[in-house]
């Protein structure tokens, strides 16, 4: 038996580049060579600070980039190479095989469809499903993302709900297609703590009942903890670090990712050390390790070269050459 994540990746992306137009610098990396994995069944979560290039990988697997970005490198799924994929060919992968969350909720939801329209559209078109079945699907999905009275809620448009009921309903809607692979950028920052919950309690049930895999993006490793099975840390454009969850949560090695984890409230009391200074403007990324400026441990050579992210245990990466939080040995101590 295997289990989530082994076995040829459901979405595998390498070394991929995107270069956005910028004002004065003209073409600026905001994605610089990111390799990620998310396996069938399994849950991959992408966190870093805000301009960390995440939401922009999210686009490009999608095809969703905004007007004159350029990407290159490979991005995978089953398989096949979407960057290479005619347009026509990529909305259908959009939606049947991949649907996204968007960060932005003002634009997950038609504001000029009921909520039945836009829930049963892929069902209907995509797998063939008759009116009266694909209603019934998606009032089990309104049910299950918890909208009180499905059934009514069908019949109405996204302004007659509440943000976080919106919220809720775009994660529906993304579901309704029966993606196997669901990217949530920010699912849940909008929305108040138990809906929080809510939502990543429904995206574990979905894992385990369909397979569902799931790349989930967020800026906050605390809403990780509890669903992905690896985290992959992200700064500038580029990938820092990566791990089993438990492994990156309670030995994190990148001084970016300690710092991530210092800035997290922990158990509710004010102990949050949040990383001095704040990352790099797009087109403005430091020579050598990006993190050097903020970082407690550069020596001279972190300032001279881009550090590669290097295997330190098995399926482990960390792009921090030295270890500043390896036990002194004792003989040092004495
Ligand atoms: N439409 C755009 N045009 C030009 N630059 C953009 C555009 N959208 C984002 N950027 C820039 O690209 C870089 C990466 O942005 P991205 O949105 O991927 O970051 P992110 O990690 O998702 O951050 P956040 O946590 O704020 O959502 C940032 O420097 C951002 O300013
Ligand atoms: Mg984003």
């Amino acid at each position: 038996m295997t289990g989530p994540g082994e076995g040829t990746p459901l979405l595998e992306i390498s070394g991929l580049r995107v270069e956005l137009p910028h004002r004065s610098a003209g073409m600026v990396p905001a994605v610089d060579g990111v390799d990620l994995h998310v396996g069938r069944g399994e849950v991959l979560g992408v966190a870093g600070e805000s301009g960390s290039g995440k939401t922009m990988t999210a686009l490009a697997t999608l095809g969703l980039l905004p007007h004159g970005a350029r990407t290159s490198g490979s991005i995978r799924l089953a398989g096949r190479d979407l960057l290479g994929l005619p347009a026509r060919q990529l909305r259908d992968v959009r939606g049947k095989e991949v649907a996204m969350v968007a960060q932005d909720p003002r634009t997950a939801l038609h504001p000029m469809l009921t909520v039945e329209r836009q829930l049963t559209e892929h069902l209907r078109h995509h797998h063939g499903v008759g009116r009266r079945a694909a209603r019934a699907e998606a009032e089990e999905l309104l049910d299950q993302v918890r909208i009180p009275d499905p059934g009514k809620a069908l019949a109405r448009y996204p302004h007659e709900f509440s943000g976080g009921m919106r919220q809720r309903i775009a994660i529906a809607s993304a579901l309704a297609g029966r993606p196997e692979l669901l990217i949530a950028d920010e699912p849940t920052t909008a929305l108040d703590v138990t809906v929080q919950a809510g939502i990543l309690r429904l995206l574990d049930r979905l894992r385990r009942e369909r397979g569902l895999a799931v790349l989930i993006i967020t800026h906050d490793l605390g809403v990780l903890s509890s669903l992905a099975d690896r985290l992959v840390v992200m700064y500038a454009g580029r990938v820092v670090e990566t791990g089993t969850t438990a492994e990156v949560l309670t030995a994190a090695r990148h001084p970016y990712t300690r710092g991530l984890l210092d800035a997290l409230p922990e158990g509710g009391t004010a102990t949050m050390r949040p990383i001095p200074g704040s990352p790099p403007a797009l087109g403005a990324v430091p020579a050598g390790c990006p993190f050097h400026p903020r970082c407690a441990h550069a020596r001279e050579s972190c300032r001279q070269q881009v550090p590669p992210l290097l295997e330190i245990g098995p399926a482990r990466e960390s792009a921090c050459p030295v270890d500043p939080y390896a036990p002194v040995p004792l003989q040092e101590v004495r």
